[in-house]
């Protein structure tokens, strides 16, 4: 990989869901000529090589195999290849699993995330950005406004104890060591490639093979969904633009409830309704989410391009296209899962 170019980045988690499409938006779509990507990911479960396959003839592109946990392979990785601005997708992200058992949780999402900021303050990291969550902030009611940047932090499940955990530790770092830091917090994404451990490609797979469709609780919880096109592009955006120190919500300004989302997946597919199967609630359930999005429109013009329509059928349709790819990521220690979450319930 050459190097001495303006943008040495490091990408943790690319072999994920929204990590995979924000790749393919600066190598494919973007095509940024002075950029080199080192993209580290341990292929956990949810991790696929898979993903990454259209980066591969990439000069500007290498796949590390590895853990943001491991300091003595982050600290070779920024030196070799002059690491100088750092983008941290890499996490265990499925509130669920976080239920059964949230060690993972701390050890890669709290304990990883400082492994990465000790080595950006090493290695004088030009620009740092955390890829947080809207779950940060708790839980809404219905009349409560939109979360705002000010609202507090008040997680509510392990997994969000352990995103919120991490953002104090990037705030730390700025306000201690000056790294410069910027935090993204984004609401629900969906489009191509989520694994389908979460609610749309869980429901539309179930619904194309004619299983029961597991909705928790009364179904009425409701979610601020964006496309994941459209948080890459925020994301990128906040990355180059984006003022050290500062946090800016991320949302899709579309909110719905759990039972619209899985009536639309049916209708889509021209399912019938007798395939929803009501489930005990998720413990600690949030009931409502909603980011208010002001900020990185006002100062970094930001704003989501695709609608919901639009990107969900983009979505149900790619799905359709790719049974081979949940086909073979639905075995081994994800149908472990699936019988454990969903088989007592
Ligand atoms: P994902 O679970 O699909 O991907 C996470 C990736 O991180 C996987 O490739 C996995 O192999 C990798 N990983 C996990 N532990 C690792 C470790 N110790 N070392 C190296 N790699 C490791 O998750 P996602 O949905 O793509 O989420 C990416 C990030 O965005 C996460 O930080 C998540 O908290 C955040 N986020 C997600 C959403 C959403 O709706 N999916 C919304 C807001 C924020
Ligand atoms: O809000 C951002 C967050 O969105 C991200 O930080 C997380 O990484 C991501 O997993 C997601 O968290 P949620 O818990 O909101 O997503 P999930 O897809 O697990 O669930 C969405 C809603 O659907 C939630 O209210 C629970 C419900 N649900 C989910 C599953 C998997 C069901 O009713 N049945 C299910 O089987």
């Amino acid at each position: 990989m050459k190097k001495h170019k303006k943008n040495n980045l490091l990408i943790t988690g690319g072999a994920g869901f929204i990590g995979c499409n924000f790749v393919k938006m600066l190598l494919e779509d973007m095509r940024i000529d002075d950029l080199n990507l080192v993209v580290l990911d341990n292929l956990s479960y949810c991790g696929n090589l898979q993903n990454l396959d259209f980066a591969r003839n990439y000069s500007n592109y290498v796949f590390i195999k590895g853990d943001i946990c491991d300091r003595v392979l982050l600290d070779k990785i920024f030196a070799e290849n002059e690491i100088n601005g750092v983008i941290n997708f890499a996490a265990e992200s499925h509130v669920d699993r976080s239920i059964h058992d949230s060690e993972p949780f701390l050890r890669t999402n709290v304990g990883g995330t400082l492994a990465l900021l000790d080595m950006s303050v090493k290695h004088n990291v030009k620009k740092y950005l955390q890829v947080s969550t809207d779950e940060v902030y708790g839980s809404l009611s219905a009349a409560e406004p939109a979360f705002t940047e000010q609202n507090y932090i008040k997680p509510r499940s392990p997994y969000s104890a352990s995103k919120a955990s991490a953002d104090h530790f990037v705030m730390s770092y700025y306000a201690t060591h000056n790294l410069p830091v910027v935090i993204t917090r984004c609401s629900n994404n969906y489009g191509p490639n989520q694994f389908p451990e979460k609610l749309i490609p869980l429901m539309v797979l179930n619904a194309m093979e004619d299983k029961d469709l597991p909705i928790y609780g009364d179904g009425r919880n409701i979610r601020d969904w964006v496309y994941v096109g459209d948080h890459c592009a925020a994301i990128w955006n906040a990355f180059e633009c984006g003022n050290v120190g500062e946090v800016y919500n991320v949302g899709g300004n579309c909110e719905l409830t759990n039972l619209q989302i899985v009536t639309k997946i049916l209708d889509v597919l021209g399912k019938p309704e007798s395939l929803i199967k009501y489930v005990a609630d998720r413990p600690g359930h949030d009931r409502r989410y909603a980011m208010n999005s002001d900020k990185i429109t006002r100062e970094l013009g930001w704003k989501p391009k695709v609608g919901f329509e639009d990107g969900f059928a983009a979505t149900i349709e790619w799905y359709k296209k790719n049974y081979e790819w949940c086909r073979k990521i639905r075995s081994g220690e994800y149908l472990e899962y699936y019988r454990r979450q969903y088989e007592n319930i």
